[in-house]
């Protein structure tokens, strides 16, 4: 487990917008230079607009001009270990590659894992050379 990381994630998930579902998850995505982004879930009324924070710290980092990362911390507070949706991991897949996934419950579980293990058999820009 990276601490530091991990410290990120858990000190940006204070900042989470989750009214609706109560669930708050903070990540943290370090760059191949050392950098750090954060980023929290927001959740809006209509429910389907939410953002998670795993998507919220790529952004960031991409916006700013970052193309190569290391790994990503995410923390809720769950009693069982909260993996990335379908959606996170596709996107961090395309623009992170196979980082290093760091699972963390401020309730003391902790777990890591590869993007490729958690996304196996990818749809990805290598999928569209085939055709
Ligand atoms: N959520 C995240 O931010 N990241 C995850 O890895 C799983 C789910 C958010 C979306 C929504 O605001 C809340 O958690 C419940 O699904």
């Amino acid at each position: 487990m990276s601490r530091e990381l991990v410290a990120s994630a858990a000190a940006a998930r204070e900042q989470a917008l989750a009214p609706y579902s109560g669930f708050k998850v903070g990540a943290a995505l370090e760059t191949l230079d050392g950098r750090i982004y954060t980023g929290c879930n927001i959740e809006n009324a209509s429910y389907g607009l939410t953002v998670c924070a795993e998507r919220v710290a790529l952004w960031k980092a991409l916006s700013e001009g970052v193309r190569e990362f290391r790994q990503i911390a995410i923390v809720t507070n769950a009693a069982i270990i909260t993996s990335p949706c379908g959606a996170c991991r596709q996107l961090l897949w395309e623009y992170c590659g196979d980082i290093v996934v760091h699972l963390h419950s401020l309730k003391g579980i902790d777990q890591q894992h590869r993007l490729a293990d958690l996304l196996p058999l990818p749809f990805d820009n290598n999928s569209l050379k085939g055709c």
